[in-house]
């Protein structure tokens, strides 16, 4: 597994934004899926510049979001739907018709998550998916766990994840418990993957991610099996990398 480490977040959020934009050109209707999070905001704010200055059109792309928090409506102010609209939806021509985010409060969980799993294959898959990763090395919300499931499904979110998480409600009581997510096969059927990280926070799981073997524990390990994964990090996250393991970008370093 080759990990890109670039100098900063600027130049991540470039580097993500360039291979997306390379994507939109070839494919028009590509399927993007997309994740949520701090890591990405960058790469969202790099793609609505370049939609200002006309260089990308997204009125044929399709969206699907890899993940919501269950009970939360789509109009609360921390739920998945609000950050995804406000922080892209809102600024650039994709069409509402074309956007796929999973529901936060389903009638059918069951019923539902099998609706969102089908609706992916039944465009053609996901050409680019989009990751961040937990500092639990959770994607989506697949939390690290003896056995991961495959498609889209609801899950308990782990400690860890609701008290990284708590930074964007009032209090960690108010993070829900549990969510709707992508399973790790629906990751894995992407043509291609594209996972971030920035901060020193992120510097052990990456560490971890690099050393270690396939394992459930690190639910971002499976993506050493997929034929096309890029990761790309920031120095920081990228501090505890040991060298071997590294693919320095032509325009980053590591110091
Ligand atoms: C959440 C999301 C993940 C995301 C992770 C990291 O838990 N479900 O998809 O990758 O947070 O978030 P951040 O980028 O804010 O560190």
């Amino acid at each position: 597994m080759k990990i890109h480490i670039v100098s900063n977040k600027q130049e991540i959020s470039r580097m993500a934004a360039d291979l997306i934009q390379n994507l939109i050109k070839e494919k028009p209707d590509a399927i993007l899926g997309l994740a949520t999070g701090s890591t990405v905001i960058g790469t969202y704010e790099e793609l609505i510049c370049r939609y200002q200055k006309g260089s990308i059109d997204f009125s044929e792309v399709r969206t699907f979001n890899l993940d919501e928090y269950y009970g939360l409506e789509s109009t609360h102010p921390q739920s998945y739907h609000m950050f995804i609209r406000t922080r892209l939806f809102d600024h650039i021509n994709v069409r509402p018709e074309n956007i796929h985010i999973p529901s936060g409060t389903p009638d059918n969980v069951e019923k539902y998550c099998r609706f969102y799993e089908q609706r992916i294959d039944n465009l053609g898959g996901i050409d680019l998916q989009l990751l961040g990763i937990g500092v639990n090395g959770h994607i989506g919300f697949n939390e690290p766990a003896g056995e991961l499931q495959p498609d889209t499904h609801l899950v308990r979110l782990s400690e860890e994840t609701i008290k990284a998480n708590a930074r964007f409600f009032d209090s960690e009581k108010e993070v829900p418990k549990q969510a709707i997510t992508m399973g790790v096969q629906t990751i894995f059927k992407a043509k291609k993957v594209l996972l971030l990280a920035t901060g020193k926070e992120k510097a052990p799981i990456i560490e971890r991610l690099a050393v270690s073997g396939i394992t459930t524990d690190i639910p971002a390990s499976l993506l050493k099996l997929h034929p096309h994964v890029t990761i790309i990090v920031d120095k920081e996250a990228g501090s505890l990398l040991p060298d071997d393991m590294l693919s320095f970008s032509e325009r980053g370093v590591r110091e």
